[in-house]
C-alpha cells in the first residue's frame, strides 16, 4: 500500500515505518495520523508481521509536533467537536503488538507524545526531547502529560513541560525516557535488529508481555498483579507455551505458531 506521509517496508516478520515529511520536520498532520492509523492497523491484524519499528526521515528530526500550521486557525470549538487527537489512541496506542520508536533527532511535542506511545524509544546520540506547547500557549494533548510524567517522574516531567526546555539523549537515558542510546548512523539498523529479536519470540506471549507492563501504567499494582497473574494464566494454555518448553527440554529453538 502506498501512503503519501509514511514510508512502509517489511523486511522478514519486522515492519518499518518511516514518517516521510522531512521539508516540514515531519511535524504530525491529519494525514499523518490517518496513515499510521492505516498502517498501524495493517500492521496488528497481518499474523506475517511480529514488530515495527516508527521513524523519522532526514537527520534532524522524528518529529517537531503537532503540525502548527494547520492548527493555528482552527475555530476552537472544533478541537472539541472532533474530539481532537483522539485518533492517536484509537489508531495507535491500540495498537496490541509490540512496536518501538527509533528517534533520530527532534522529538518535539506531539512527536515527543508520538515517541512516548511506543512500547519503547531508541534514541540516537543527536536525538532531543521536549514539550514546547506552553511557548504557543497550549499544552500537550496526545498524552504527553500523563506519560512523560509517568517516565520520567514529576519534577523533570513539570520543568520540561513549564520551561519548554529539551531533553538530550544521554538525560533522556538516565532519566528512563528511552531504552537505549546508539550512534545516529546507525540507529534504524539498531532498532530493527531489537524488532527481529522481538519478532523472533513466541507472538502471543510478546502481547501479553506487553499489555502486562502497560498495566503498570494504567492501574493499581494490587490490579495490575491480578491481571498479571491471569494472562500468565491464559498463556500457559497456547500451543507455543507447550512448544517452549518442549524446545527447552529438548534444546532445539522453537517454532511459533502465534496460538
Ligand atoms: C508545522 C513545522 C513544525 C511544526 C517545524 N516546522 N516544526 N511545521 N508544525 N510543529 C516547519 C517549519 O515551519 C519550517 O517550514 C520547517 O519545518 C523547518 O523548520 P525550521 O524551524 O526552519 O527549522 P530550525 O530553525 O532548524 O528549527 C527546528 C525546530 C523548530 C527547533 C524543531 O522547527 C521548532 O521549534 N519547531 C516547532 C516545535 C514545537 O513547538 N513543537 C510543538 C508543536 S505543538 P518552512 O516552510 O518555514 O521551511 C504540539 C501540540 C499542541 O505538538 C497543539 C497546539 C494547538
Amino acid at each position: 500500500t502506498d501512503y503519501a506521509t509514511i514510508l512502509v517496508e517489511r523486511s522478514g516478520a519486522v515492519t518499518l515505518v518511516t514518517l516521510n515529511r522531512p521539508q516540514a520536520l515531519n511535524a504530525l498532520n491529519s494525514d499523518v495520523l490517518a496513515d499510521l492509523s492505516a498502517a498501524f492497523g495493517a500492521y496488528d491484524k497481518d499474523d506475517s508481521q511480529r514488530c515495527l519499528v516508527l521513524t523519522g526521515a532526514g537527520e534532524k528530526a522524528f518529529a517537531a509536533g503537532a503540525d502548527i500550521k494547520q492548527m493555528a486557525d482552527m475555530p476552537a470549538a472544533d478541537f472539541f467537536l472532533q474530539d481532537f487527537f483522539v485518533g492517536w489512541q484509537t489508531g495507535v496506542v491500540a495498537t496490541r503488538k509490540p512496536w518501538i520508536a527509533a528517534v533520530n533527532g527532534f522529538a518535539l511535542g506531539g512527536g515527543c507524545e508520538l515517541a512516548m506511545m511506543a512500547d519503547f524509544i531508541i534514541a540516537a546520540d543527536s536525538a532531543k526531547f521536549g514539550q514546547p506547547e506552553i511557548k504557543l500557549g497550549v499544552a500537550p494533548g496526545m498524552g504527553g502529560s500523563q506519560r512523560l510524567t509517568r517516565a520520567i517522574g514529576k519534577a523533570k516531567a513539570m520543568e520540561m513541560c513549564l520551561t519548554g526546555r529539551m531533553m538530550d539523549a544521554g538525560e533522556a537515558e538516565r532519566s528512563g525516557l528511552v531504552a537505549r542510546v546508539v550512534p545516529l548512523d546507525s540507529l534504524v539498523e539498531e532498532a530493527l535488529k531489537t524488532a527481529a529479536t522481538i519478532a523472533s519470540m513466541p507472538p502471543m506471549a510478546a502481547m501479553v508481555n506487553k499489555e502486562m507492563i502497560n498495566m503498570a501504567f494504567e492501574t493499581t499494582l494490587a490490579q495490575g498483579i491480578v491481571t498479571e497473574r491471569r494472562l500468565f494464566q491464559i498463556l500457559v494454555n497456547t500451543e507455543d507455551k507447550a512448544e517452549g518448553m518442549a524446545a527447552f527440554i529438548e534444546k532445539r529453538p522453537g517454532v511459533w505458531k502465534g496460538r
